[in-house]
């Protein structure tokens, strides 16, 4: 990874951070990602979503974790959600694991996935769980030890309304 890049975990998301998060999130469903939405997507919908994570990360429900390249830029971004039912305190999904498209392969995907582990792991969580429709992310999770445990036809629609298979990944967590 460019030495430059910088992994930060956002304590709150403000007008600066929803605009660049929107930029990564539209630029990936203009790549034709599953990533919960369909193309193309306003400008509007990716703010408010934003908007939306934001309210939910100031009550404690996630980490939100961004890449900044050498300008500040925010260029990638993932998600560790622990709102999770009272019997599963442990577990936390890993969700919006985006990198934009300029900025790829060159290692902010697996920085970003390490990253959150380690914040996962520090706020007490011992198992992610995680789903994805995207071969990229299927190896980088392989990669870093997170487990295949099974393959969803038609789970979701890609962005351009075809149906679209999932995999389902978890990793258990130790110090
Ligand atoms: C999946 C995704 C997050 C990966 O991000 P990324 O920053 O490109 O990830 P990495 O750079 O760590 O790894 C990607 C590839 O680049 C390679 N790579 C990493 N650093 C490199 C370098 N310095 N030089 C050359 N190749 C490099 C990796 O080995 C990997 O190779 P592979 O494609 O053969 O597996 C990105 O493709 C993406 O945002 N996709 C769209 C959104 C999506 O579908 N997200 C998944 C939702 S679960």
């Amino acid at each position: 990874m460019p030495g430059a890049v910088q992994i930060r975990s956002l304590q709150g998301i403000g007008v600066r951070e929803v605009q660049a998060l929107s930029d990564v999130l539209i630029d990936c469903v203009e790549g034709g990602a599953s990533v919960s939405f369909m193309a193309p997507l306003p400008r509007a919908k990716a703010e408010a979503y934003w908007r939306s994570t934001s309210a939910s990360l100031s009550r404690g429900e996630r980490l939100v974790l961004t890449a900044e390249d050498e300008a500040g830029t925010i260029v990638g971004t993932v998600q560790v959600i622990f709102a999770q039912p009272e019997n599963q305190p442990h577990r936390a999904d890993l969700a919006k694991m985006l990198v934009h498209r300029r900025a790829r392969r060159q290692g902010i995907g697996a920085a970003l996935l390490a990253a959150a582990e380690r914040s996962a792991l520090g706020a007490g969580k011992t198992l992610l769980v995680l789903d994805t429709a995207s071969g990229d992310a299927e190896r980088l999770y392989a990669r870093q030890g997170w487990q295949r445990c099974g393959h969803i036809p038609d789970y979701a629609l890609w962005p351009d309304g075809t149906p679209c298979a999932t995999t389902i990944f978890f990793k258990l967590l130790r110090d």
